[in-house]
């Protein structure tokens, strides 16, 4: 996995604003640096207000970074492309238009040239995908939360993104939705291989998806306090996850981190050996924590 492609690079990646009273800046994060690989599943955990919504707009090309930078296949990212596609926290659908309407609005922009029977055709597989057939004709008024993320969902991937970008796309959903969704999301992604980074603050979402977290601090000044490495079989189900003697240690590691260390880790980052161009990696098993500097 280390000698893979890194489609996202965030190298020293600062973001402030003007203070709300009114003198001098407050700096949301600082001093981020993690990538992507291409095929790889990344989320990054933290609590409200850590700057997780403000980073991923900055990945989008929807934001600017304060200092430092995004490179996105070997390009500085200073602008919305096709070529990352984002799934928000709403569903952010076009109310006038229909299921179909709006992916074929995003395929439309993707390949311009095409006629309307090969796009439609092109949408129709993603809509069959996220379990919509029969649903294309429907407005977003129509639909319940699941149906309207599963548009979401479709056209982002009907666009066939270098890289997924989600902000806790399902944190909206009552749990037995989110629990469907995420099985869906993961058979798909698993399926095409797509390259995914996805914002969370569910641990056994980040669990069941990813194949790395990255550990975001609590606010202002937030830093990366760590990635953790998933130590689950990829062959992984939200059914049986459980029963894996590494479900526990990872899931205690991640609530230790939120309810502790996500507030004291100023004293971790003054120590000398916290270096956050190369946060620690850590991968909790059931035969013991290991954990190592990888060099990036
Ligand atoms: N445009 C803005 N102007 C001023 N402050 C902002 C702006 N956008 C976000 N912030 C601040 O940045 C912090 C992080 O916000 P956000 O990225 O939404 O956090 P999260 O998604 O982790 O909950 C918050 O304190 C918020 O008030
Ligand atoms: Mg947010």
């Amino acid at each position: 996995m280390n000698k893979a492609n890194k489609i996202i690079k965030v190298e020293g990646l600062e973001r402030s604003f003007p203070s709300t009273e009114g003198k001098g800046e407050t700096q949301v994060f600082g001093d981020v640096w993690f990538d992507v690989k291409e095929g790889e599943f990344v989320c990054l955990i933290g609590h409200s207000g850590c700057g997780k919504t403000t980073l991923l707009n900055i990945l989008a090309g929807l934001d600017q970074a304060t200092s430092g930078h995004v490179i996105a296949d070997g390009f500085a990212v200073e602008k919305p492309s096709l070529d990352r596609a984002v799934i928000f926290q709403g569903h952010a659908l076009m109310p006038w238009m229909t299921v179909m309407g709006n992916i074929d609005f995003a395929v439309s922009s993707r390949w311009p040239a095409w006629d309307k029977e090969k796009r439609r055709a092109h949408c129709q597989q993603f809509i069959d995908m996220v379990h919509l057939t029969g649903s294309e004709n429907k407005k977003p008024a129509q639909l319940s939360g699941g149906m309207k993320q599963r548009v979401g969902i479709a056209r982002a991937l009907a666009i066939e993104p270098k890289v997924l970008l989600m902000d806790e796309p399902f944190s909206a959903l009552d749990a037995l939705t989110r629990g469907s969704l995420q099985d869906e999301l993961l058979g798909i992604i698993a399926q095409r291989g797509q390259t995914s980074f996805m914002i969370t603050h569910d641990i056994d979402e980040a669990i069941l998806l990813s194949d790395r977290i990255v550990l975001m601090t609590n606010g202002p000044e937030a830093r990366v306090c760590e990635i953790v490495e998933n130590s689950l079989p990829k062959e992984r189900t939200r059914s049986d996850m459980h029963t894996h003697p590494n479900y526990y240690p990872m899931r205690n590691h991640l609530i230790e981190f939120l309810v502790n260390r996500s507030k004291s880790f100023r004293e971790e980052l003054a120590s000398a050996s916290y270096d956050p161009k190369n946060p620690p990696v850590v991968r909790p098993a059931a035969d013991g924590d290991t954990l190592n500097q990888v060099a990036s």
